[in-house]
């Protein structure tokens, strides 16, 4: 292996990349250094096409992140469209941001959307669900949702960045009858409804045609405390009669509020309760939403939600591995419940929705004091994104869509933004990377390398060396690379089965410094860098960076 200060010297100042011909190496930093890593893409294996909606988004409306975040209304110096911030626009173009989720989280489920619509001025003040935890540095806006930023602006925001919405119905305090109303709202076509009247009287004459329709959200907690089988005669309830206004049956499509982690029990109760009445009941499922946040990194010492947190910004090597391991988590979870799913629905017809996923860590690290939830993503937590995006891709079969919580202004945000200041995190740097995987075909690689093994407070453990994904669109091979070690370089020989490489380059996410951040001041103190590769033939060597995520785009002969 090769240590960080010698790999940032040698290998980002020249392409850390050598073919493999006839057994000749031309490695950068010379020839000694031993491979003891190995990547296969299997070209012949694919897995399915990873859906576009695997790299979706979460914007609730929760201190910062609609006001201030996405909305700074049309009268703000800040440069915006219709109100919505326009560098968010641009940067959101930039990533083929598929689909959003809106209004929450928990929010949802005392949302009424009626408050949201209708003329700007008239609109009501409401308390905002997360007003308990809101302190005096904040806002009356994230206190008091002024409901400047409603479905008309939502939809809007949506088209303008060229995204789909996807709307979490609120299950707990409001009756299947105002469900059926806002996808009648959203859904009828123009002059066909009063409620399309209605639309139409805000500007917005042509339907939205929202699709993704969460039934309630975290029904197992703050969307109602219902039991799984409580929850699942509410979500037959809610969408045994729902207009729909075209001629394909998947135009509307629900998603199921799914488990907290590994509650095995809720996904089994819910899956047999839906089932007595027949299994084809599961036909009206379109997705089942998996929650999982990686926040204790107490070793082991508590399961306590709070005491279990630790710093954003504050952490050492070990912090950094143990944040991947809980994060890495989520593996198991998919192909558990996919288990648990297929007892009932042994087609699966129904896919995963990970519509919350990203690390939660103690209050402190905001960019703008006062944004509750707001934390500073690092280079640990790019790698962090990095990694799950590259889980995701490996199951293209079983999961329909993943929404990263969230945007802006919170938790394992994409940006950072306050009046008129911006910033890209590292996270939103690797779903940049990571877009040219939409729409591709998974493909089955093989990832071999040694173990990182550390001391836990006294106590071997170990974590993956090397692991990532691939994918083919056309001749066009999108590899993406996680080498998790924080100080040492991987070396690997990369074969493409079935396929010879005719050009490349190499996009990386690194800094020699673990804690590296971007904030309002140093915008780009973490960036990827692209180097061409030049190489023809079967396979390559390649040298990730210490701490790394890596894209390797490669044109297949
Ligand atoms: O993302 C913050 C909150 O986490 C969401 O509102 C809720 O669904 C989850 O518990």
């Amino acid at each position: 292996m090769i240590g960080r200060r010698d790999f940032l010297r040698n290998s980002l100042a020249s392409a850390a990349c050598v073919l493999l011909a006839g057994g000749a190496s031309r490695l950068g930093w010379g020839e000694s250094k031993l491979v003891d890593a190995r990547i296969e893409v299997l070209t012949g294996e694919p897995l399915g096409t990873i859906s576009p909606n695997i790299y979706g988004h979460f914007a609730e409306n929760l201190s910062g992140v609609i006001y201030d975040g996405i909305w700074v209304g049309a009268n703000s110096k800040v440069p915006n469209v219709d109100g919505i911030r326009k560098e968010l626009i641009d940067e959101m173009r930039k990533i083929k941001a598929p689909v959003v989720r809106f209004p929450g989280g928990c929010f949802a489920d005392s949302y009424d959307w009626r408050d949201g619509v209708g003329p700007a001025d008239k609109r009501p003040r409401r308390t905002n669900f997360w007003n308990g935890g809101e302190t005096s540095a904040a806002p009356a806006s994230h206190s008091y949702d002024p409901n400047q930023f409603g479905t008309n602006e939502f939809a809007h925001f949506c088209k303008l960045i060229g995204a789909e919405p996807y709307l979490a119905a609120n299950l707990r305090s409001l009756p299947a009858e105002e469900f059926f109303r806002w996808v009648e709202y959203c859904n009828s076509p123009a002059g066909s409804t009063t409620l399309a009247d209605a639309r139409g009287a805000g500007g917005f004459k042509d339907p939205f045609n929202v699709r993704f329709w969460g039934v309630g959200n975290e029904s197992w907690g703050c969307g109602g405390n219902f039991t799984a089988q409580e929850y699942a005669v509410e979500f037959r309830r809610f969408t045994t009669w729902v207009p729909r206004y075209g001629k394909e049956r998947d135009e509307l499509s629900f998603i199921g509020s799914g488990p907290n982690v590994d509650d095995w029990a809720w996904t089994r109760g819910f899956f047999e309760e839906m089932a007595k009445k027949g299994r084809w009941q599961l036909r009206s499922v379109y997705g089942w939403a998996l929650h999982h946040y990686a926040w204790n990194l107490s070793r082991g010492k508590t399961r306590d939600w709070i005491q279990g947190k630790a710093d954003a910004l504050k952490f050492d090597s070990v912090d950094w591995y143990e944040l991947l391991r809980e994060g890495d988590r989520m593996e198991g979870l998919i192909n558990g419940h996919w288990q648990v799913m297929g007892e009932e629905d042994p087609e699966h017809s129904v896919k995963l929705v990970v519509d919350e996923w990203g690390p939660w860590y103690k209050p402190g690290s905001a960019a703008t004091p006062g944004d509750q939830l707001e934390q500073t993503p690092t280079l640990r937590d790019g790698v962090f994104s990095g990694m799950t995006l590259d889980l995701f891709n490996r199951h293209p079969e079983k999961i329909a869509m993943a929404n990263c919580a969230q945007l802006i202004n919170c938790l394992n945000s994409l940006y950072l933004a306050h009046e008129d200041q911006f910033v890209v995190t590292p996270v939103g740097h690797v779903f940049a990377m990571y877009a040219a995987h939409q729409g591709g075909q998974g493909l089955r690689t093989i990832f071999s390398a040694p173990t990182i093994d550390y001391d836990r407070d006294g106590k071997p453990a170990s974590f993956w060396g090397l692991k990532g994904s691939a994918s083919l669109r056309d001749k066009e091979m999108t590899l993406t690379v996680v080498n998790p070690h924080v100080s040492d370089a991987r070396e690997a020989e990369i074969v493409v089965r079935g396929a010879g490489i005719k050009a490349g380059s190499a996009t990386v996410l690194t800094h020699s410094d673990i804690h590296a951040h971007n904030t309002f001041e140093d915008r780009r103190a973490v960036v990827p860098e692209t180097k061409s590769l030049q190489f023809a033939g079967q396979g390559l060597r390649y040298t990730f960076a210490p701490a790394s995520v890596t894209k390797l785009a490669l044109t297949l002969a």
